[in-house]
């Protein structure tokens, strides 16, 4: 599995040396939350907060917009660094628009489905996209319980991905730590955003290894 973490429950304080942590733990890009305080109950950070830390940092950015109407900063996000920019089937902003637009402007678009979301509601973008991200907690909060009724969810999606030729990732947020990330897999996720699990690890480059090295006992 490729490593997103997910620097939300991190020091903001420390950015800087958050970032390196990142990036010492092996990790494949950096997942970052950003939050309008409507479409989720909190608020993170934005385009300008991702432009100073893009210098930071090789690793792709994986961004994931909580937000209502994401549609309106598509090209802010593009400019700030994003490299895959993940909207909410649930939002407000045309899907297939916003993911054309994200192909414009040369990021991945990715759409996101919040845990009431059923894999169907995915279907009709599976061609437009390069990653769908399951949630596997409510969004909004770091730190929650992992939901291992998305398992079939993360199985449908993989299903129909594959029986399209896609090539296309399935992600998983929330929640994740080294036991339910090779649940995720065995279902055919193949990208992991791990947040409090790896900012709390004693040992967070062997969590880290654990985490990529799920799905490869898969025949
Ligand atoms: C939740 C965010 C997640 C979250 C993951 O709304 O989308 O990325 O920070 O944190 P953990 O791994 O602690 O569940
Ligand atoms: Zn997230």
């Amino acid at each position: 599995m490729k490593l997103s973490p997910s620097i939300l429950t991190c020091d903001f304080a420390r950015l800087e040396q958050e970032i390196a942590f990142v990036e010492n733990t092996g990790a494949d890009m950096v997942h970052l939350d950003v939050m309008d305080g409507v479409f989720v109950p909190n608020l993170s950070f934005g385009p300008p907060v991702i432009e100073r830390i893009r210098p930071l940092t090789r690793l792709p950015f994986d961004v994931h917009l909580m937000m209502q109407y994401p549609g309106r900063l598509v090209d802010a996000f593009a400019k700030a660094g994003a490299d895959i920019l993940n909207i909410h089937l649930e939002c407000d902003s045309p899907i297939g628009e916003t993911l054309d637009r994200i192909r414009a402007l040369g990021m991945t678009p990715a759409v996101t489905l919040k845990p009431a979301t059923p894999a169907e509601a995915a279907f009709p973008y599976l061609d437009k996209v390069g990653l769908v991200l399951v949630m596997t907690v409510e969004p909004g909060f770091g730190g929650q319980k992992f939901m291992a009724d998305m398992l079939p969810k993360i199985q449908a999606l993989r299903a129909e991905i594959d029986r399209r030729g896609l090539r296309v990732e399935i992600e998983v947020d929330g929640g994740i730590n080294p036991e339910t990330a090779r649940q995720t897999a065995q279902a055919g996720a193949t990208v992991a955003v791990v947040g409090s699990a790896l900012f709390n690890a004693e040992d967070p480059r062997g969590l880290a290894q654990r985490v990529q090295a799920c799905g490869k006992e898969k025949k």
